[in-house]
């Protein structure tokens, strides 16, 4: 398993970014200003990481995604300890990350790292996507926002 910086970004990589984040115009919007990480796995594209540097000494871990087939395998949470390590590496103090309310596995996997809940944004998902997200029998509605101080 290699986790490394994508040049350049291929269709594998949009399908990952697009099964994390639906909205085709925040992934082209992030994806320029942030960094791109893959994780081959197999001599494959399996999984995609972007970080954004938000404000002074924050990371975001704006997309994350593992390819169906290698789920449920601790890609995620190895991509996870990468972005930590990154963030750890280049003098962040805090790395934050936003979900679905109804995202419950993803807050597992988030919460099972070491990531607190910090705030909800209200509304998020009903004032940035256009089509409704069901997610878990819920339509997704809130973003929960969780961070991690290193
Ligand atoms: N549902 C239930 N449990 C989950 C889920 C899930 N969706 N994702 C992770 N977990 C649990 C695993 O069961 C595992 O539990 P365990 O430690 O008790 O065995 C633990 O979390 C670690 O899971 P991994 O195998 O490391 O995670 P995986 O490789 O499956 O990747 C990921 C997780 C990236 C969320 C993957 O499910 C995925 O790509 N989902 C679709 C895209 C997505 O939702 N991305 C996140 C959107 S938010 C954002 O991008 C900022
Ligand atoms: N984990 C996963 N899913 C659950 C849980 C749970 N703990 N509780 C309910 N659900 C889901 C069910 O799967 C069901 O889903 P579906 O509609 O897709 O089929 C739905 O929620 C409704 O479930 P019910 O069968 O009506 O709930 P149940 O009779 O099991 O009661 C309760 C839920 C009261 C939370 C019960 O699990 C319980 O007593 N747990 C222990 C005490 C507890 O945690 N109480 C709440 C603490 S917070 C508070 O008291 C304010």
């Amino acid at each position: 398993m290699t986790i490394r910086v994508i040049q350049p970004l291929q269709a594998p990589h949009y399908d990952l970014l697009l099964s994390a984040d639906p909205n085709k115009q925040l992934v082209d919007d992030y994806i320029k200003r942030g960094l791109c990480f893959e994780l081959i796995f197999n001599n494959t594209v399996a999984g995609i990481l972007v970080l954004l540097p938000t404000r002074p000494e924050t990371l975001e871990i704006v997309n994350i995604a593992v390819s169906e087939s290698y789920q449920g395998q601790g890609l995620g949470e190895k991509l996870i300890q990468f972005a930590l390590a990154y963030a750890t590496n280049h003098s962040y103090k805090t790395v934050e990350i936003g979900t679905g309310s109804t995202s419950l596995g993803q807050l597992y996997l988030y919460q099972k790292c070491g990531f607190r809940m910090t705030s909800i944004d209200r509304d998020f998902f009903l004032r940035h996507y256009q089509d409704e997200i069901v997610e878990n029998k819920l339509v997704l509605k809130d973003m929960v926002r969780l961070s991690i101080d290193i």
